[in-house]
């Protein structure tokens, strides 16, 4: 709960506070602690943003150590320069919707916008503790933040699905990406008119999860991560010049022996400003006996010459009006 001070939440108190913690202070360190408003843990691991009406949301699994253990829980951050973080709550906090039973997993929650229905629809990967269910999961609500109301489960194109990602194109349209383990691919499947089902729209033959993708000046860049669990592993990426493809052959975004620094991906996600365009690798460095403090690795991209590059961390900053990242040369 937040508390009244002087007719102020306290949570926009410490919004302002230059005490604040970690990026809390204006910048963004990739691999260190990151803190919302309330000085807690940001908890949006395997994550996604949305962008509505000139707010980011922040949504992610809920690793809480005090969370309800029965449910599995999504929790909502906002935030209008991308380093400072408030939590508006969880979104979700599910009891097992499909008879699932112990060690049932929520994972990388995504909200999609539908402007036609004017609902926010949120897909994560569903599953039973031996990831054999492989399913995605539909719920909705009214108010970006939530609370979301469980819809149902399904298999996209009735295919398997484990590791989702979520991209909208530039006019709009919006896809949902899916590993579908026995395809030996992932697919990028159209979201229908309602958002409540999808249809092909390009399968490719490379068994990745984490699947990310962008579209920068006419290309489109799809990323993922190979199959080693919570394990780092180099992250790959291939072009594109339509979502149909054909698609290039899949190169590391980083040195093979640096792990993709730890981390695996989530999204990409792309600021368009008034003097530039960054697209930000945001990733999760897991820790699986300590989920809750799983860190985030957010990077800005370089790209160019059809390439696509993922630079070893340092604190930095993003100007999102302006779209111009700032990496710090000696912050630490
Ligand atoms: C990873 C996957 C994570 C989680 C984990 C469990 O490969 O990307 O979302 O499912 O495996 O081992």
């Amino acid at each position: 709960m937040r508390q009244k001070l002087f007719g102020l939440t306290l949570s926009c108190v410490l919004f302002l506070s230059p005490l604040s913690v970690g990026a809390q202070s204006g910048r963004i360190r990739p691999g260190e602690q990151w803190r919302d408003n309330h000085g807690h843990l940001i908890q949006a691991h395997g994550g996604g943003i949305t962008f509505w009406k000139g707010m980011y949301y922040w949504f992610g699994e809920d690793r809480s150590r005090d969370n309800d253990p029965s449910k599995r829980s999504v929790a909502c951050y906002s935030s209008r320069d991308l380093m400072h973080w408030r939590f508006c709550g969880k979104a979700l906090a599910l009891p097992d919707p499909e008879h699932l039973g112990s060690g049932w997993v929520l994972e990388r929650p995504k909200v999609f916008v539908n402007t036609r229905t004017r609902k926010f629809v949120l897909y994560a990967h569903l599953d039973d503790a031996h990831y054999s269910f492989a399913r995605v999961m539909v719920a909705v609500s009214d108010h970006i933040q939530g609370p979301y109301r469980y819809v149902k489960s399904y298999r996209p194109l009735g295919e398997e699905s484990r590791d989702i990602g979520q991209f909208i194109d530039e006019d709009g349209s919006a896809y949902l990406i899916f590993e579908s383990r026995p395809t030996h691919g992932f697919f990028i499947a159209r979201l229908t008119g309602d958002f409540m089902n999808v249809e092909k729209t390009c399968f490719i033959p490379a068994p990745l999860e984490g699947g990310a993708m962008v579209r920068v000046r006419g290309t489109y860049y799809v990323v993922g991560s190979h199959m080693t669990g919570w394990e780092p592993n180099p992250n790959v990426y291939a072009t594109a010049p339509a979502l149909t493809g054909p698609w290039t052959e899949f190169h590391n975004l980083a040195p093979a022996a640096a792990r993709n620094y730890g981390s695996q991906s989530t999204m990409l996600l792309k600021v368009v400003g008034t003097k530039a365009t960054t697209v930000i690798f945001m990733a999760d460095q897991w820790r699986p006996n300590a989920l809750w403090d799983s860190r985030y690795f957010w990077m800005p991209l370089r790209i160019g010459d059809g390439g696509m590059h993922l630079p070893p961390p340092r604190p930095w900053s993003i100007d999102v009006t302006t779209g111009e990242a700032t990496l710090s040369a000696a912050d630490r």
